[in-house]
């Protein structure tokens, strides 16, 4: 039996206390010289993960898709992408990955497919009112003669979530409800092929060995009967947020945080659970109360869930504590351990976001504010990583995370492929800054991303990510990629971090309040975490030794501004 499948109990838990990478598979390495990332790509690289200290690898959709949404428009679930790799590769990658000590988890989106899957073209040429239309939401148009939607939903990507076909006949004819792209028709959960498909994706990839899946858009699938509009209901009226509002809940809406969801998620975990080792799921629920969170990550329900609250708090003191203490808080109420997520595939990167002299809830491109200062960026990304680390719990890093990246703000107009592009009218430039494929290694063309003579990276990357190349990071003992190296190592071997729990201090050595600018808090056993957000030094907690820190310290004693320090008691 391999190491990593031993059946005790710490092994069955791995998933209480992992840093998890998350692998933008297209943006991770072209080991066929396409332009695109592939599995061989990820075969190659696998050393660089090895020796960051990750525990898994969350890899984004590398199913057949017509790639309308990178990827998230699934023609097939149980195959693999042509242009990734072959079944039998994928196979290969897990044994590799289980071999080198990592566990896989894959990407599953059960809310919607592509357009191209061939239960939708079977719907599209079967007509109205046939059973092929009945696994999606098709409905007749509004007016008389069918011309105006049938509801006012609206896609996530922009626009109306409806698109009217055109029938058999060459007619205007029944209308789909798609909450993301026009390519992404929306399953309907009521029926029972919808559930059985999806059971058997499960277990197809069980079988072969893959630890888990990440949901996407695990808050959706299950539609109110009727379709009814979402008119002036109150949960689309609150103000945007990063504490949950007591008594805020989004059960009346029509199409997001159901309850009748999480029937959905007791028959995936007790399938789940009859594997040996069980496999895990970790949800992508986006509510607005961490209390309606807690509730996918009940005890016969989903195991985690990404901290989308973590994620979006600004560099703001007041704000991230208050959203550590309401994390625990419900997540200790349901038994399950939180995570910590700094960035992903969908949010401008944090390093770029802390860089803002303006610290706004926004995490999106277009919503960032204000004077733009990249070295405070960066120091206050390298605090927040020891922070992340250090809260009780599982944690993420997207990749390029360790390389320090940046969100690429000035990609070309013509390069852009996210859809909200086209569909916010070109107003919204998306999601693609935080994609760029990453660099390897400074001096080679596409900075190694892609074998010598590849076709381009599918988008381009900027000069400057010369500097943040692995090769280049990994000759300087300074560099971010040495210091998650550090932390992650010390994370493995500590017995007070991961899963837990943690206590606030809350004064400083000469007993004074530590003040508004710092969180600190220490975990048993022996394990002290100090993140200076203030603009003044601050003394170290008394009888503690610095352990690791996010910045030099000029003196052992004192935590200079923007920096984290990791502290021994005793
Ligand atoms: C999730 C994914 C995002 C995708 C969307 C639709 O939010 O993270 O990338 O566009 O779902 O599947």
């Amino acid at each position: 039996m391999t190491e990593l499948h031993r059946s005790d109990d710490v092994d069955r838990d791995w998933w209480r206390s992992a840093v998890i990478y998350q692998l933008y598979i297209r943006s991770f390495a072209d080991g066929d010289g396409d332009g695109l990332g592939d599995i061989a790509g990820i075969h190659a690289h696998l050393d660089h993960l090895v020796e960051l200290g990750i525990d898994a690898i969350w890899i984004n959709p590398w199913y057949p898709s017509p790639m309308a949404d990178a990827g998230y428009d699934v023609a097939d679930h149980r195959g693999i992408d042509a242009r990734f790799g072959t079944l039998a590769d994928a196979e290969a990658l897990v044994a590799a990955a289980h071999a080198a000590g990592l566990r896989i988890l894959l990407d599953l989106v059960p809310n919607h497919v592509s357009d191209q899957h061939p239960w939708f073209q079977q719907a599209l040429a079967a007509g109205p009112g046939s059973p092929e239309r009945e696994r999606f939401l098709f409905r007749d148009g509004r007016g008389p003669d069918g011309t105006e939607r049938p509801n006012d939903w609206t896609s996530c990507f922009g626009g109306p979530a409806w698109t009217r076909v055109v029938e058999a006949d060459g007619r205007p004819g029944q209308w789909y409800v798609h909450l993301f792209a026009p390519e992404q028709p929306d399953l309907n959960w009521d029926h029972p092929d919808v559930r059985a498909d999806v059971e058997d994706t499960l277990r197809f990839w069980f079988d072969r060995g893959v630890d888990g899946f990440r949901i996407d858009v695990a808050h959706s699938l299950i539609k109110e009967p009727g379709l009814p509009d979402i008119g002036a209901r109150a949960w689309d009226k609150q103000p945007p947020r990063v504490a949950p509002i007591p008594g805020v809940n989004q059960t009346d809406h029509p199409h997001w945080d159901r309850d009748e969801v999480h029937d959905v998620y007791r028959s995936w975990r007790a399938i789940a659970d009859s594997y040996d080792p069980p496999r895990v799921f970790v949800a992508e629920a986006v509510v607005p109360d961490v209390s309606r969170m807690a509730r996918y990550l009940r005890a016969d329900e989903l195991h985690t869930a990404f901290n989308f609250d973590f994620l979006k708090s600004p560099w703001r003191p007041e704000l991230l504590r208050t959203v550590i203490e309401d994390t625990l808080r419900e997540h200790a109420e349901v038994g399950a351990p939180p995570t910590w997520v700094l960035s992903n595939h969908d949010v401008a990167r944090h390093v770029s976001r802390y860089a803002r002299a303006v610290q706004v809830l926004g995490v999106n491109l277009s919503e960032l504010q204000g004077p733009v200062d990249l070295e405070l960026g960066r120091r206050r990304g390298r605090a927040a990583v020891l922070l992340s680390l250090a809260l009780p719990g599982g944690a993420y890093v997207y990749q390029g995370d360790e390389l320090g990246l940046l969100e690429v703000e000035d990609l070309p107009d013509d390069a852009l492929q996210d859809p909200s592009w086209e569909r916010s009218g070109r107003t919204d430039r998306g999601r693609d800054g935080c994609r760029v494929p990453l660099p390897w290694r400074a001096a080679a063309p596409s900075f190694g991303f892609g074998p010598a003579g590849a076709a381009a990276p599918w988008l381009p990357q900027p000069d400057w990510f010369a500097e943040h190349a692995v090769d280049v990071l990994a000759a300087d003992p300074s560099s971010v990629l040495q210091l998650y190296r550090d932390a992650l190592a010390i994370r493995r071997a500590h017995p007070a971090l991961g899963d837990g729990t943690m206590r606030w201090i809350e004064r400083a050595p000469d007993g004074a309040a530590y003040g508004a600018g710092v969180l600190a808090f220490e975990r048993d056993p022996g394990f002290v975490c100090v993140v200076n957000m203030s603009a003044e030094d601050v003394a170290l907690p008394a009888g503690t030794t610095l352990v690791l820190a996010s910045s030099p310290l000029a003196d052992p004693t004192t935590l200079p501004p923007e920096t984290t320090g990791w502290l021994r008691r005793g």
